[in-house]
């Protein structure tokens, strides 16, 4: 290895301090674990993509356990700068993302291990990462468009799995998964139904992504119907998969308006978990036949089809990254998305 490289990185860890107005993150300079493994791989980062899931654990509602004072983010793209003497993978130069799930390289992988929840995740300016869990990023994106696919982009690319060209498609919210999944659903040619508590935010999406219509359905003045709007939306049969982002208080009116032997794919869980909530769910999918699946982000594998993807469509990111910060400004950006206030993505770029 060059003697010019880094020795040690900048990162932001969690305080672990929920305490309303106490500051959420800590910037700290940590030594690199260097001199390099032989299959490892040392990355200069260039952008951060934020998830609601890093302002979650920040402010403590994480419903899975997270490491102590661990670095939040799971969504880097960088540089390969250095390799192991027995990197067989990738080369210095190579533009890649580590998986969120560490563990999950083919999709088969019965083990799990999170960035920023089992292990550090990756807001820091250098990442050192085993060549296995990292996944190539297209060459036709900027470092902040590439920053989003590793967790909002997969995961609204494995949430859609199944679809094709005509069938139609339920997004709920306006925030970062569900941008994401528009942006998909609008390049493959799906018919598009989006959910939100805000009409003046459909309307701006509405304006902004005129390439095939958006269908506004609006959850939060109907909380008891919105399901009933999607079902009016689709002659009465209900769409073919839903992005299920709410959780226990949308799931059963969710499989309500899914068509019969349609796909819930289940992603968020961004309304207040309460069982109570699913006391009728299993009588509704036996009646709707509907299939209900789990997604956990995805695979090594799906990110590197995501890239192939993105790449064969030229498709970018711009109009669905509202802001981007300086690295310095971590602390902003994480509150803001904890107020749900943002539409689309936020990135920090680190310079
Ligand atoms: N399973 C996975 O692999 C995976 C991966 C990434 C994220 N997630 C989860 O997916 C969810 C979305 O993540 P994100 O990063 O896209 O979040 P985000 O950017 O913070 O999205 C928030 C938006 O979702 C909408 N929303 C809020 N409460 C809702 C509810 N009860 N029902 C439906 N929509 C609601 C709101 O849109 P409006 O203002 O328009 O109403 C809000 O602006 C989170 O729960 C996150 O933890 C899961």
């Amino acid at each position: 290895m060059s003697d010019s490289l880094p020795t040690h990185r900048r990162a932001w860890r969690r305080t672990d301090d929920h305490a309303e107005g106490q500051p959420k993150l800590k910037l700290v300079t940590e030594r690199l674990p260097l001199p390099l493994a032989p299959t490892n791989i040392l990355i200069k980062v260039h952008a951060v993509a934020l998830n609601y899931r890093d302002s979650n654990i920040a402010n403590g509602g994480n419903p899975w356990p997270v490491t102590p004072h661990g670095i939040i983010g799971n969504d880097a793209a960088g540089e390969v700068i250095a390799i192991g003497d027995k990197v067989n993978k990738l080369k210095v130069g190579d533009r890649v993302a580590p998986n969120t799930d560490t563990e999950n390289l083919t999709g088969r992988e019965s083990s799990r291990s999170w960035l920023a929840a089992d292990e550090d995740g990756v807001l820091a300016d250098y990442l050192v990462f085993d060549q296995r869990v990292l996944a190539r990023l297209p060459a036709t994106l900027d470092w902040v468009n590439c920053s989003i696919l590793p967790c909002a982009g997969t995961t609204a690319w494995s949430a859609l799995k199944g679809l094709s060209i005509g069938q139609s498609l339920l997004i709920q919210g306006t925030g970062g998964v569900a941008m994401f999944a528009l942006k998909l659903a609008q390049a493959a040619g799906y018919r598009i139904l989006l959910s939100s508590s805000s009409d003046a935010k459909v309307e701006k999406i509405q304006k902004s992504f005129p390439n095939t219509p958006i269908h506004g359905v609006n959850y939060g003045t109907h909380p008891d119907t919105w399901h009933e709007q999607v079902l009016n939306l689709t002659d009465g049969v209900g769409v073919d998969l839903v992005l299920e982002n709410g959780g226990t208080g949308s799931l059963v009116q969710s499989v309500l308006c899914t068509r019969r032997g349609g796909t819930v794919s289940q992603v968020g869980y961004l309304g207040k978990q309460d069982p109570m909530d699913l006391k009728d769910l299993v009588s509704t999918i036996i009646d709707r036949r509907v299939n209900i699946r789990g997604i956990n982000a995805g695979s090594v594998n799906d990110l590197n089809d995501l890239t192939d993807a993105v790449t064969a469509t030229n498709l970018t990111f711009d109009d669905i990254v509202e802001n981007v910060y300086d690295f310095q400004q971590a602390e902003e950006a994480v509150q803001r998305i904890w107020e749900g206030r943002q539409i689309g993505k936020l990135v920090l770029q680190i310079t």
